[in-house]
């Protein structure tokens, strides 16, 4: 994870030793690097520039559902992201962080009535609809509006995204998008509707993608089908490839983002130049885990260590209700001592307090450590904080953001008292 580093045997983010921030802060601790998150996200921009892609050609569109903490939409709105939301509280996220609604597209399968109002209200650039109730739906909502609704079809090109089945969208099977055989007459019902106005079109097959053959065979079927609409005189604006590429949890080595953009242009201008006279057509990104993943620990305490029957625990303060992903998808997460002991290791199972044989956040690790040592569970940026929940009422953790050798707070610790300020006795 570049930005959290040894220094002088201790585990730092950026120039700040975690210790400082434990002692500062308390745990469980979500600590977020300022350089790597704008560096992930630079991967994305700055290979659009050298494709020759401004603001016109392309948009990076950070999805906001894998670390929404206003302080990250902030920044990464500040360098020029736009947003990949799925409901009407992450679009209020964006605004409160200052972000811009015409940079701003709805994905999701349930969007209601008051959501497409919120959105159409914001002018937002464009709804990701994924079936004909809810082009109706949107055509009702706008028509009552006086307005008109850009969209875009989640076509689902049935490639498989070799990835967790969890986390695999783009498949026959799956709950999301039109399928491929549909889109055509699904975007004739759009087209028909007086209050929709064809805009784009748009995919997402799945999430920690290591290659991305998967992709680009992706845009293959779309481009395929941007020919067969624009035949029928329906002339989309935009491809939306979605989000996707992975990151290294464990020793994973996925394909760079700039080697990838490279590969998608040279495909889409190649097209374009044999079809279109050359025209471009603009490129939408929803990247989510390759922006943030990578750029976040959670920072927790060993509160015992329990010697079992057949195994050792390392029982610390932070759970599954701060970190879901392991007791849900048996994910890996890298687990590193903030100060490394030169003392004898012993294999461990990192789990936390709450009652449940599912909280565990790493199994079988080998470590050398004891009561009251901190410890980092890496590559939790996505999908961390987000997910996480008050189950047990433990109030979700804090988070901070280093930049260089400052340490900003940028959420709370929640308290007891939060968690049942909504709710209320019988009269
Ligand atoms: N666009 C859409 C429509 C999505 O559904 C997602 C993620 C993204 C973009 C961002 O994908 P990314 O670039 O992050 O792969 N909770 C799971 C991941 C669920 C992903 C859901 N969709 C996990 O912890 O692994």
């Amino acid at each position: 994870m570049p930005h959290f580093s040894y220094q002088h045997g201790e585990l730092h983010a950026e120039n700040v030793p975690l210790t400082q921030i434990a002692h500062q802060f308390g745990t469980p601790t979500y600590v977020y690097s300022k350089a790597a998150l704008v560096e992930n996200f630079r991967s994305y921009s700055d290979a659009c520039k050298k494709h020759g892609r401004g603001d016109d050609g392309a948009l990076v569109c950070y999805s906001v559902k894998s670390n929404s903490n206003i302080a990250v939409l902030n920044l990464l709105g500040k360098l020029g992201s736009g947003f990949d939301i799925v409901s009407g509280g992450e679009l209020l996220r964006v605004l409160a962080a200052g972000g811009s609604p015409r940079k701003v597209i709805f994905s999701g399968v349930g969007k209601s009535r008051e959501e497409m109002c919120l959105a159409l209200s914001h002018d937002i650039l464009c709804f990701n609809v994924e079936s004909i109730p809810e082009l109706h739906r949107l055509n009702e909502v706008a028509a009552e509006l006086g307005k008109k609704a850009p969209i875009s079809l989640r076509v689902n090109p049935n490639v498989d995204a070799k990835t967790h089945p969890y986390i695999s969208t783009g498949l026959k099977d799956n709950k999301f998008g039109v399928a491929y055989e549909d889109a055509l007459e699904t975007y004739r019902v759009a087209a028909s509707l007086p209050h929709i106005d064809v805009t784009g079109i748009d995919c997402h097959i799945g999430s920690q993608l290591l290659d991305d053959a998967p992709l680009l065979e992706a845009v293959d079927k779309l481009i395929e089908l941007i020919d067969t609409l624009a035949a029928e005189n329906i002339h989309v604006h935009h491809l939306d490839i979605g989000g996707g590429i992975g990151i290294d949890y464990d020793g994973d080595k996925p394909v760079a983002v700039g080697d990838y953009l490279a590969r998608l242009f040279a495909k889409i201008d190649a097209w374009r130049a044999a079809k279109y006279d050359g025209t471009p057509i603009k490129v939408l990104f929803e990247p989510g885990r390759s922006i943030v993943g990578n750029a976040g620990v959670l920072l927790t305490e060993v509160q015992f260590i329990k010697h079992g029957e057949t195994k050792n625990f390392a029982i610390v303060d932070a759970a599954m209700n701060d970190l879901m992903r392991p007791a849900m998808y048996e994910a890996w997460h890298g687990v590193q001592p903030v100060k490394q002991r030169d003392a004898a290791t012993a294999i461990y199972d990192v789990v936390g307090p709450v009652c449940e044989s599912g909280d565990w956040l790493a199994r079988a690790r080998e470590l050398a450590i004891e009561q009251g040592d901190l410890l980092a569970i890496l590559s939790a940026g996505a999908y961390g904080m987000t997910m996480s929940s008050n189950y047990n009422t433990r109030g979700r953790a804090a988070e901070v953001m280093v930049d260089g050798a400052q340490v900003h707070l940028i959420r709370q610790r929640e308290s007891a008292a939060d968690l049942f300020a909504l709710e209320s006795l019988l009269p």
